[in-house]
């Protein structure tokens, strides 16, 4: 199942509510965007966590944000979340404390995650919220042992549990060579946290507010301290640079991948074909290799999408064949064929079974059902209707240079090759154009326009036509 429509189960325990620490410089990722709002398969790192913590509390999570941050984020998952500013990053300690600051003093638990981990689930949240209970400990923490534990902090243990935690800039020789890590995922006694954070203090090393202190705290207060040890390393992953950000991106990617395919989807070689989080795929549709689709893209059944297309925001229907072209916020309607070559941009529509052809272009243009546009051609704020021929090289002018106007077609016209339609302008129902016309006042129905600029005619009666190709 895409992560994107994660059912949201019954909440863990309804008391708990859900803080994500996405208030960081995110220095390491050099960039001008916020490091929580850089995508993995097409949303935000930080969507992936509000999904996972809303399905593991049952209500909507707290984000720390930076004031820096605050409105990119607020743009980007807003009326998923509640958001708390952090007014200085002072640390993962300080974020939390400002977080807890919003949260209610009935609640009971409390459980965290952190932004820039967009492979956490509900169920290792969960976790950590039924080990913290079960064990009355005054924290729980997710921890793995990955292959490099470098970057992050790591746990010291007694006989009892995690004793505490050294972060890596902090660490003498020996911590380093520790391999158990902890991974950004907590729960908390809310009640004892509320004492924790005040006590809490910076690490003289760094001047940083550390949330891991909280371990070494928990012990000195007599509490236990539980680890769930996480076996999917990747869950855990933090990403504080665009290395981390592709290794990430190329495991949700085949995660992806699989799940369309155990649903019925096949991909030639699916090494190469890149499908978006929000992507849906209904069954038997295939996929050629060098196949990107994103957003809010679907395909119907059986439809296939060709070697070298990409779809963006659209929408295939049943049975269609796409085929080495680009698609961005069309829709194509059962049984048509698009490609090869062809560009569908914002607002294309092709009808039912239409066939769109070599280097043809649509933009904000209807092609009717069982219309064809085969060969180098441009229709642009155009409606066609059913049955239309457009012939080879047909173009709309639909810009005078200042302003874009209309072009309509009529039901079964015929335009011949090279016609130039000057918007705006109406051709009617069943009339014709003859070859290299340029069409600047509207055809009746029926009649044909000939000549520069296009004059009116009868047209001549014909044999019955023979299908165009
Ligand atoms: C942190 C942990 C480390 C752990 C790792 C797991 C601390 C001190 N260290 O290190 O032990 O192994 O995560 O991924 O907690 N943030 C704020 N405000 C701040 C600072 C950070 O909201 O003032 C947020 C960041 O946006 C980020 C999260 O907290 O989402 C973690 O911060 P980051 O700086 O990435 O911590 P790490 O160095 O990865
Ligand atoms: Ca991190």
């Amino acid at each position: 199942m895409p992560l994107t429509s994660m059912p949201t189960p019954p909440p863990a325990g309804a008391a708990a509510v859900a803080l994500i620490l996405a208030a960081g410089q995110g220095t390491r990722m050099r960039s001008r965007l916020p490091k929580v709002l850089h995508p993995v398969c097409g949303r935000p790192m930080l969507a992936y966590v509000v999904d996972a913590a809303t399905a593991a509390t049952g209500g909507k999570p707290w984000v720390v944000v930076s004031p820096a941050v605050e409105a990119a984020v607020r743009e980007a998952v807003g009326p998923l979340v509640c958001l708390a500013v952090q007014p200085e990053q002072l640390g993962t300690g300080d974020a939390l404390r400002v977080g807890l600051a919003q949260v209610a003093p009935a609640v009971e638990e409390v459980v965290v995650a952190s932004g820039d981990a967009p492979l956490i689930t509900p169920a290792t949240l969960e976790r950590l919220l039924a080990a913290r209970a079960s064990a009355d400990a005054a924290m729980a923490l997710a921890t793995m042992e990955p292959d490099d534990p470098g970057g992050y902090g790591r746990v010291v243990r007694d006989d009892e549990g995690p004793l505490r935690i050294v972060e890596e800039k902090d660490a003498a020789a020996g911590e380093l060579a520790l391999g158990e890590v902890v991974g950004g995922a907590y729960a908390f006694d809310a009640a004892w946290l509320r004492t924790a954070l005040e006590r809490l203090g910076a690490s003289p090393a760094t001047g940083e507010v550390y949330l891991t202190g909280l371990v070494a705290l928990a012990r000195a207060d007599g509490r236990a301290v539980v680890a769930v040890e996480v076996e999917d390393d990747l869950e855990l992953a933090g990403i504080n640079d665009r290395v981390q950000l592709a290794t990430v991106e190329a495991d949700l990617r085949w995660r992806i991948l699989e799940t369309h395919m155990l649903a019925g989807v096949t991909m030639q070689d699916p090494t190469t074909v890149y499908v978006e989080a929000g992507v849906q795929l209904a069954r038997d549709v295939v996929l050629a290799p060098n196949v990107i689709l994103r957003g809010t893209t679907a395909v119907g059944e059986g439809s296939v999408i060709g070697a070298g297309s990409q779809l963006i925001d659209s929408r295939v229907g049943a049975g269609c064949r796409v085929w080495a072209s680009v698609l961005e916020s069309s829709e194509v309607e059962d049984g048509a064929t698009v490609g090869p070559f062809a560009h569908l941009r914002p607002g294309a529509s092709v009808g039912k079974g239409a066939e769109v052809g070599n280097f043809a272009e649509l933009k904000q243009a209807r092609l009717g059902a069982r219309s064809k546009q085969h060969h180098m051609s441009y229709l642009g704020d155009t409606t066609t209707g059913e049955g239309v021929n457009v012939g080879a090289g047909t173009i709309t002018a639909n810009y005078d240079g200042r302003r874009k106007h209309r072009t309509t077609i009529g039901d079964g016209a015929f335009l011949g090759v090279d016609t130039m339609l000057v918007a705006p302008v109406t051709v009617g129902a069943a009339a014709r154009t003859g070859a290299g016309a340029v069409v600047t006042r509207d055809v009746p129905p029926g009649k044909l326009a000939v000549g520069v600029p296009a004059r009116i005619r009868e047209p001549r009666p014909r044999p019955e036509d023979p299908e165009t190709t």
